[in-house]
């Protein structure tokens, strides 16, 4: 590599460097997956179920095949028959498998896809559609006190069980013992779920809107029992995901239906209403938590009981104690996760799964406990830093939380606060401000890389990631010119393709760890390569068998936010006036979009405090707020000022010392939030959102 060195590279990690596609992306050049200029085009639309459980009697296919431009009408009687074993690392996922049967398992779910020459005739022929239902019985009442609640499958390692609660009681001048409750959320990103799918002979091709090519490719290719090789998906750009596009979606499964039964390409967009009722969702969280501290604020007990819904279609893991297993020392915490199943579509990873909806109960008990003590809430947390892993008794591979509390709190101005509630008025409104600590788990993804080192003196870095409007790719830019030690204009990235090689997708906050690693490792293997220029050089590393070196130490990424609020006592209106989050996480690959990837995350965190919603009818068990009009997402109007930063962090054994920034940011906006309508008001609340009504 050295022959085509010529000037010693400025490095490229570090530099906040704007995002490679954003040009494409304002001037409408680059593609979606709905935007494949293909010949011979056909459209498809889901039909999709009214009920919440029941099963079809009638579904009069002839009624509409003769409508204009109709091609085919898909049900349960002649779809392709799938793979009933197919599914993710949580087990068999009925929700992949549509259209197999009559049964109605939620309201929302497909039952027929409608193919015609063009989308208004396929939505026309589709709304035309006559289905009966019988309608049986429904359950949708999500409780932790559910008859069929059930513990949680522990995939994700056993729950807390240290120490003795009832000695930490003991020993405990105050106890806070409340139930903090979150609703069902929607992901809602801004491009709805689509795919083309085309065959190509025996090869089957998709452009897809998913978070991981090479997964969904591989769990198609199962569903269908096709060969994986043969099998190839792009997600060239992808119009956010929040969690909704991390597995194989219902647009793609449906296209590859109807390519497969016209003959022709077939694109399936979702409506905003199907995303809504169709896709993945956070469920809605029940929790107890109990903090008994001594009279110095130290931790003696704490107990964090979580419930949360899933489907009888799939398991699914909120894992809201995991913060309560990493964030304070005690010596006793006990932790538990109870399934809640419910006719409701199946939950799925959502924005900082577990930790958002875990760490609003556990910031929001931890402000309670400050509050019976009278102590500064930043104090208390620091009291109770632990020295290793509070349950695991690991070494933690870094942890800068004290430095995010710290620094956060010197530029907010936290020292000049009184803590006591209700003191402040602007006017008519009552002020307070709040602060939550957090943590998000870190680590890898297994994944492939191959760099070819071209004739010309540029490296070609082929990897499978997906960049979902993070700025993954233009990271992993940076990543590939300082591993190979070039100028990032030598660097020609392919992404977003299953047949680059396998690679986990963007999720988990270990995107562009998993596939930085990947990277790295490749760079190390051509470096060993003799490169004379004469002919291109290929090598491909996986860093499948590297990444048990993980173990051994707790490695999560943590912040501080604060928040302040303005409550209008006349009308409940909370007003967020200033956010300021400071973040650990690792080394900060580029600083301009990792502040945007913390930002959005923050912004989300604001949606969740006061918005964000899921409404279902008792009755019919249908979501009724299927829609932006219904479902609150915070809008410009509700955004203030946001600072957010990051402090010096390295991250030990992870190639570049990354922690990754993905999902930490949406951790902890919400209870800083709910703690600072608390300082302006006097009053908990321990419901999400906070409502206008619940607030009064
Ligand atoms: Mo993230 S919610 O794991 O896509």
């Amino acid at each position: 590599m050295e022959d085509h060195e010529t000037t010693p590279p400025r490095g490229a990690i570090g530099v906040a460097r704007p995002r490679a596609e954003g040009p494409g992306k304002v001037s409408g050049r680059v593609r979606y997956a709905a935007d494949e200029p293909l010949e011979n085009l056909a459209f498809g639309h889901l039909v999709t179920a009214p009920v919440t459980r029941g099963r079809i009697t009638r579904l009069d296919a002839a009624a509409v095949r003769d409508m204009p431009g109709v091609l085919a009408v898909i049900d349960h009687t002649n779809a392709p028959r799938l793979n009933p074993e197919a599914g993710s690392f949580f087990g068999p996922d009925g929700t992949l498998q549509l259209l197999q049967e009559a049964d109605v398992p939620f309201a929302g779910r497909p039952v027929a896809l409608v193919v015609a020459e063009t989308w208004e005739q396929a939505r026309r022929a589709a709304s035309a559609l006559p289905v009966e239902y019988a309608i049986e019985p429904h359950d949708i009442a999500f409780t932790a006190e559910h008859p069929a609640a059930r513990p949680a499958l522990d995939l994700f390692g056993p729950e807390a069980a240290l120490g003795d609660p009832d000695a930490g009681l003991a020993a405990s001048a105050v106890v806070v013992d409340e139930r903090y409750r979150t609703p069902e959320e929607h992901c809602s990103a801004m491009e709805p779920h689509s795919a083309t799918a085309w065959w190509d002979g025996n090869d089957l091709h998709a452009s897809d809107s998913n978070q991981g090519p090479w997964i969904v490719a591989a769990a198609l290719s199962a569903l269908f029992g096709l060969d994986q090789r043969r099998v190839h998906i792009r997600a060239e750009h992808v119009g956010g995901g929040f969690g909704s596009k991390g597995l194989c979606g219902p647009q793609l499964i449906l296209a590859v239906m109807g390519a497969t039964l016209t003959g022709r390409p077939v694109q399936v967009t979702l409506t905003r209403a199907q995303v809504f009722l169709a896709t993945a969702m956070r469920p809605p969280t029940d929790q107890r938590v109990m903090i008994g501290a001594d009279a110095d604020g130290r931790f003696q007990v704490i107990r964090h009981d979580a419930a949360f819904a899933v489907s009888p279609l799939v398991e699914y893991i909120e894992g809201c104690t995991e913060p309560t297993k990493a964030l304070y020392a005690a010596p006793a915490i006990h932790t538990t996760l109870t399934a809640v199943p419910v006719d409701t579509v199946p939950p799925y990873s959502m924005r900082a799964p577990g930790a958002a909806p875990g760490s609003f109960a556990l910031e929001c008990a931890v402000d309670e406990v400050a509050e019976r003590l009278g102590m500064d809430p930043v104090e208390l947390r620091s009291r109770n830093e632990p020295s290793a892993g509070p349950v695991s008794g690991l070494p933690f591979s870094s942890r800068e939380l004290t430095a995010c509390l710290r620094e956060g709190a010197r530029r907010f101005g936290w020292a000049e606060r009184d803590h006591r509630p209700r003191l402040r008025r602007e006017g008519p409104l009552l002020t307070g401000t709040g602060v939550a600590a957090t943590s998000f788990g870190v680590g890898a993804f297994p994944s492939s890389a191959s760099i070819t080192a071209e004739t010309d003196g540029t490296f070609t870095v082929s990897i499978g990631a997906s960049d979902i409007g993070t700025g993954a790719r233009t990271a992993l830019g940076a990543v590939a010119a300082d591993t190979l030690g070039v100028e990032i204009d030598r660097i020609r990235l392919r992404i977003a393709d299953s047949d680059l090689g396998m690679a986990w997708g963007a999720g988990g906050s270990r995107g562009t760890t998993s596939w930085a690693w990947a990277i790295t490792e490749a760079a190390g293997l051509l470096r060993r390569e003799k490169i004379d220029g004469r002919r291109p050089v290929t090598v491909t590393a996986d860093t499948s068998r590297l990444l048990g070196d993980l173990m051994g130490l707790e490695r999560h990424a943590y912040s501080a936010v604060f928040a302040e609020v303005t409550v209008d006592p006349a009308t409940g209106e909370i007003r967020v006036r200033r956010l300021l989050g400071m973040f650990a996480i690792g080394r900060v690959v580029n600083p301009l979009l990792a502040r945007s990837q913390v930002v959005g995350g923050m912004i989300g965190g604001l949606s969740m405090a006061l918005h964000e919603e899921g409404v279902r009818d008792p009755h019919t068990g249908r979501q009724v707020n299927a829609d932006f009009a219904g479902y609150h997402i915070a809008a410009h109007a509700d955004v203030p000022d946001i600072e957010a930063d990051f402090v010096p962090d390295h991250e030990p054994g992870i190639p570049l010392g990354i922690k990754g920034a993905g999902e930490i940011g949406n951790v902890g906006t919400a209870a800083a939030i709910a703690n600072a309508v608390w300082h302006a008001t006097g009053v908990r609340h321990r419901t999400l959102p906070l409502r206008l009504d619940r607030v009064l």
